[in-house]
Parts: C-alpha cells; sequence; structure tokens
C-alpha cells in the first residue's frame, strides 16, 4: 500500500540500472549472514556497513550456562559488496571448554554502537550443539507444518489481541483531525501516512461493527466511534477530489480530499466502506435503536457506493498496494460481496436495484482469473500503468480477497481449492526469498508479492508484512471453520497440494467426513500451522506489542510505518478466526 505513483518511473530506472546485483544486503548498519558452529570452531560472516574508514566489529557470546562474561572476538573486514555501501567481514575463533549458547553482534563506528540481536533484547541468536546457519541451510523444512508452537502461544495472542485493540482505537479520532479521522499509521514521515485511507479506514471499522454486533453490543462508546466513522465518510463522499470520483483513495485529517500525484481511482474502498456500513445499520437496527439514523444518515452513504460499484466495477483502477492500475481480483471479490449483502439490504430497505445482475457479470469475470497452467489465481489482468514487474502474477491480495470477499458461499472462500491452492504458491516463493526464512522454527514469514520492491519507506527490496502473516493465520483458520460447517473436506487435483503439506497421503477425490481420523489429522496439523504464523508474529513483534507495516527480510527488525492501524485490525482478525468466530 501507500506506494506514491509518480515515484515509478524513477524506480523503474533503477530496477534496470541494478539488473545484475544479486545480493541482497539488509537495512541495518550490521547484520549476521551466516554461521556455523562445529568442533568447537564458531565462524561467520556479517553484513557492515560502511560508514566510516575505522570500524570494530565483535561478535559477543554467552557461555555454556548462559554466562555473559565478556566472551568475545573480533571480526575482520573480508570485502566489499559490489554495487552496495556494504562488506564482508568475517570472524573465526575456537570455543574454549566453557561451551556457547547465545551471541550478538556489535559494530562501533563514528562514536556508534550498532548492534544485530537477531530483532532485539532476549532475542540473540541461539546456538546449537552443531548449528549451521540460517542462510545457508536449505528451506525446505522451513515453518513446516509439524514443527510444534511455542508454549504460551494461546496466552500471548490473548494479550496481543488485547494491545492490538488499544492501538487500533488509539488511532482512530485522533487529536487535532476531523471527527471519525482514522489515521494509516502515527508515523508523519518516512514515511508519512497520517492520512486517512478509505479502505484501511473501513476495514478497521468492519473490526469494531462486528465488536459492536458482539462483544460490545449496544455499548454507547463503541456505537459513537462508529458514528463518527460514519460522518467523516459521509463528508468525503461529497468533497471535491481529483478523481471526481469515490474512488479517490486518500484524506486529510481534516477531511478535504489529498489532492497530490497519486494512484486513483481505487474502487474497493466504497465497497468495503458499504459493507461495513450496511453490518453497521443491521446491528443498529437489531439492536433496538432508532431507524431515521438508518433511512436519514447511513443508507445514502450505502447506496452511493452501491451504484457507483455498479456502475463502475468492469473499468480498470488502483489495486490495494496503489502500485498497479488493472483489473484486480481482490477488488472484484469485494465488489461483489459489497452488491450481493446490497441486493438483499435494498430488498430490506425498498431500494429497486441490479444489484443482484452486476454481481453475477462480477462473478464471471472473476472466474477467469484462475490459471489451470500455473495452478494459481492471478491477481490482476488487463494491465493497464503503474509498476510492471510482478511477473508472477502472484499476491496475498488474492488470499485477502477470500477473507474480505468471502461471503460463506463457497465462492472464493478460505476453503475453496483454487484459494487454497494459490496460499501454496505464494507461501513457497517467500519461504525461498527472504532470509528470515531460512531454517525458522516459526510459520514463513509472508510479504505482499514476491517481486515487491517498497521497504516501508522508499524502493529498495520488499519485506515481510505483519498483516500477511497474520493473514495466513486467518485463512488457515477460517478453512477449518468452513470445513466443520461443511462436515467434511474435498480434496480436489487443485486443493491436493495444499492437503500434502498437512497429510502426505492426500489425493484428489479423497473425502474425509468430520468423523473420519483424516479430518482430525488435517484440521489438527493445519491448526497447528496457523498458529506458527502467530508465533513469526510474536517473534518479530515490538517489546510493546505495537506492529509496524513491516519487518525487515534479513534481520527480522521491525521497519515502515509504526502502530499500523490495519497491522492491529488483521491481528484481531485473525485472533476472531482462531476462537472459531471469524469476523463475518
Ligand atoms: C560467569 O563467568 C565468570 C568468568 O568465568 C565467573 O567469574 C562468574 O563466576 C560466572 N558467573 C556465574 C553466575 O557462574
Ligand atoms: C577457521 O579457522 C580454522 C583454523 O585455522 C580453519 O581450519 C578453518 O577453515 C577456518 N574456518 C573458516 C570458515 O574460515
Ligand atoms: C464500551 O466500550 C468501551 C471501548 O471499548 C469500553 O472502554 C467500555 O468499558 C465499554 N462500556 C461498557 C459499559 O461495557
Ligand atoms: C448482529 O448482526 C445481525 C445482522 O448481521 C443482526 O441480525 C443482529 O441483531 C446483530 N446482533 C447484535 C447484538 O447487534
Amino acid at each position: 500500500m501507500l506506494f506514491q505513483v509518480k515515484k515509478v518511473a524513477a524506480l523503474l530506472l533503477l530496477a534496470t540500472t541494478f539488473v545484475g546485483v544479486s545480493v541482497a544486503v539488509p537495512t541495518t548498519q550490521v547484520q549476521l549472514n551466516t554461521y556455523t558452529y562445529t568442533n568447537n570452531v564458531f565462524s561467520g560472516q556479517i553484513y557492515v556497513e560502511n560508514l566510516a574508514y575505522t570500524k570494530v566489529v565483535k561478535v559477543i557470546w554467552s557461555d555454556a550456562s548462559n554466562n555473559w562474561s565478556g566472551s568475545s572476538t573480533n571480526a575482520a573486514y573480508y570485502q566489499s559488496i559490489s554495487g552496495t555501501n556494504y562488506e564482508y567481514w568475517n570472524f573465526n575463533t575456537t570455543i574454549g571448554s566453557a561451551g556457547i549458547s547465545q551471541f550478538y553482534i556489535s559494530y562501533q563506528v563514528n562514536g556508534n554502537t550498532y548492534y544485530d540481536n537477531n530483532g532485539g533484547s532476549g532475542k540473540n541468536y541461539v546456538v546449537s550443539t552443531t548449528t549451521t546457519s540460517p542462510s545457508t541451510t536449505t528451506t525446505s523444512a522451513t515453518g513446516s507444518p509439524t514443527a510444534t508452537p511455542p508454549s504460551g502461544l494461546s496466552s500471548w495472542i490473548t494479550s496481543e489481541n488485547a494491545i492490538s485493540n488499544t492501538f487500533m482505537y488509539n488511532n482512530i479520532n485522533t487529536p487535532g483531525s476531523a471527527t471519525g479521522f482514522i489515521v494509516a499509521s502515527p508515523s508523519t514521515s518516512n514515511p508519512d501516512y497520517y492520512y486517512s485511507w478509505v479502505r484501511d479506514s473501513a476495514l478497521t471499522m468492519h473490526v469494531v461493527v462486528d465488536q459492536f454486533n458482539t462483544t460490545s453490543a449496544k455499548n454507547s462508546t463503541v456505537a459513537n466511534i462508529i458514528k463518527d466513522y460514519v460522518t467523516f465518510q459521509a463528508k468525503t463522499q461529497t468533497e471535491s477530489t481529483p478523481c471526481n470520483c469515490l474512488g479517490e483513495p486518500k484524506f486529510n485529517p481534516d477531511g478535504t480530499a489529498y489532492t497530490g500525484a497519486w494512484g486513483r481511482p481505487q474502487n474497493d474502498g466504497p465497497a468495503e466502506r458499504a459493507i461495513t456500513l450496511m453490518q453497521f445499520a443491521d446491528s443498529w437496527i437489531g439492536q433496538g435503536n432508532d431507524p431515521s439514523y438508518v433511512t436519514n444518515t447511513l443508507n445514502p452513504v450505502i447506496f452511493k457506493d452501491l451504484n457507483y460499484i455498479t456502475t463502475v466495477w468492469s473499468n480498470s483502477c488502483f489495486d490495494l498496494w496503489e502500485e498497479v492500475n488493472a483489473l484486480h481480483f481482490f477488488t472484484l471479490m469485494v465488489q461483489r460481496r459489497a452488491l450481493l449483502a446490497g441486493a438483499n439490504y435494498a430488498a430490506r430497505n425498498g431500494q429497486s436495484n441490479n444489484y443482484n445482475s452486476v454481481a453475477s457479470s462480477i462473478s464471471s469475470k472473476i472466474d477467469t482469473f484462475y490459471s489451470s497452467s500455473n495452478g494459481y489465481i492471478t491477481y490482476s489482468q488487463n494491465y493497464n500503468s503503474g509498476i510492471n514487474y510482478k511477473s508472477s502474477g502472484l499476491d496475498v491480495a488474492v488470499l485477502l480477497g477470500a477473507i474480505h470477499g468471502g461471503m460463506g458461499d463457497d465462492f472464493y472462500t478460505a476453503s475453496s481449492d483454487k484459494i487454497l491452492a494459490t496460499s501454496v504458491h505464494i507461501k513457497s516463493a517467500f519461504a525461498s526469498l527472504y532470509p528470515i526464512n531460512s531454517g525458522t522454527t516459526v510459520g514463513v514469514a509472508i510479504g505482499r508479492y514476491p517481486e515487491d520492491q517498497y521497504n516501508g519507506v522508499g524502493t529498495s527490496q520488499g519485506n515481510p508484512w505483519f498483516l500477511a502473516t497474520t493473514l495466513y493465520a486467518e485463512l488457515y483458520y477460517r478453512a477449518i471453520s468452513e470445513w466443520k460447517a461443511a462436515g467434511k473436506i474435498t480434496v480436489t487435483s487443485i486443493s491436493q497440494p495444499f492437503f500434502a503439506q498437512f497429510y502426505s497421503a492426500a489425493k484428489a477425490g479423497d473425502v474425509y467426513a468430520s468423523s473420519s481420523s483424516q479430518f482430525t489429522t488435517v484440521t489438527t496439523a493445519v491448526a497447528n500451522a496457523a498458529d506458527l504464523f502467530f508465533a513469526t508474529v510474536q517473534k518479530h513483534a515490538n517489546a510493546d506489542g505495537s506492529l509496524n507495516e513491516e519487518f525487515d527480510r534479513s534481520s527480522g527488525f521491525s521497519t515502515g510505518a509504526v502502530k499500523l492501524t490495519w497491522s492491529h485490525a488483521a491481528f484481531i482478525t485473525a485472533a476472531k478466526a482462531r476462537s472459531g468466530k471469524p469476523v463475518f
């Protein structure tokens, strides 16, 4: 998300210039590349940013009983890394009889000291008796579904859920902004996310509306927060905007349109907003509140959005990452859902419409995104403009389409065979792409798409995203709920590779009734694998539990916009799916 379009030309130039440079250097000043510890010899290689001629790079370790008595060795310059401002430094030392259990790296330069402690305090590199470097091991066992989630994970999820809820609410109605403003992140520079995106706001408010419908039913504080959101959105619908349409993607804190260059329109926003507001209207009425609020305030906003979708759905527009102007699987999925829910809602609200018939045209179009030769759903088609290097066609946006556009009707929902097949391809791509995924004992860290160049601030190399990683946990748990509701699991030739990850004997045509041992085997292993994705988030979250947009593909440190509202909202919906009650 949040990619500034006017940078595209410069970016393409950069990408071309650097073709041939294959070394992925870190974005931090110092970073372990590889290490080994065998026969008491501890050696390895470190990436060091060349900040000055005089540098001291030390590796510091604790003994076998984890006593930090000051054992260390100096690393030595080995060679520079061509095309970058980084160097390789090597170390090689013999560990005495006291042994080694953990280590970290310090780098002193220009009077500053930088550290690589594998993701923060308490997270040093842990050395086993015979160990091989994370980045030299093969990735086949990465995030193996048979690995065990860390003990205490459930209670961590409970506390992180509460923390996410706090950080999410902190970003709603931020001081000094117009009523109902929901900031994407409090970050005001590098990157500046101090805006309200229609999409991020609607997906966040979807979580709040779900709370109003369940745990916070009849809570007037929560109801007023949602009404503030409605006030802000209703105003933006009538603002004059550069696109002069409801697909304008982002607004300033005072509610006026952002008028700089941007990827517009983005026609998923009105659909997500309509879905959220229709659910609020139904809860509002279901709880016996004043129906005139729905008639006079909510319905005009909702029907504007639904009518807009009927006129634009077949046009290309920018995607949810704001980078590609084309026809998108994700966008069509949320538009279809909005119209199908809208047809039902309009009928109950006495509004004549063509929503069902347009939704059926959208469904037919969505069916054309699956590539049987690739075995997965391609994220977009009819490329028009924007970045043009997404050659694989793989993108977690497709899986987000299942979550935010799924309607429990088996049309590209979490348990549908094409979605499951797509999830396998995307996960494998990231397993081998990101250094932190090598030899990891948690789930694969997932990014947006393999060719991503946005690093959270500018362009170099993409990183894993918190919301993309929690998305896998949510997808798996939603699939489990759907299998339970169906009373069976059906393996098709398309989904067989998904099931083979968890049950090697799975073959096309198998049907596992909910009473069968295979059903238990598969659902247990999928839940386990989902928990490993939560464990990935646990490993890389900030110490205070806040979630940035991204975490670094090499160091695992948080990077990009801090306290991203969507990261926290996505954590909450994943935790709800784990509890067996996915957000509707
Ligand atoms: C840690 O190691 C140092 C140096 O060998 C030793 O003096 C100290 O007693 C050790 N501490 C513990 C708690 O074993
Ligand atoms: C480390 O030093 C030992 C002893 O000099 C040598 O045998 C070994 O090859 C060295 N290892 C590396 C990776 O340089
Ligand atoms: C209503 O929700 C708010 C915000 O979540 C919470 O602080 C408050 O305690 C709730 N009120 C009641 C009566 O449950
Ligand atoms: C939850 O939403 C449904 C409609 O989706 C509605 O029928 C029900 O009354 C709502 N429940 C509460 C507690 O708001």
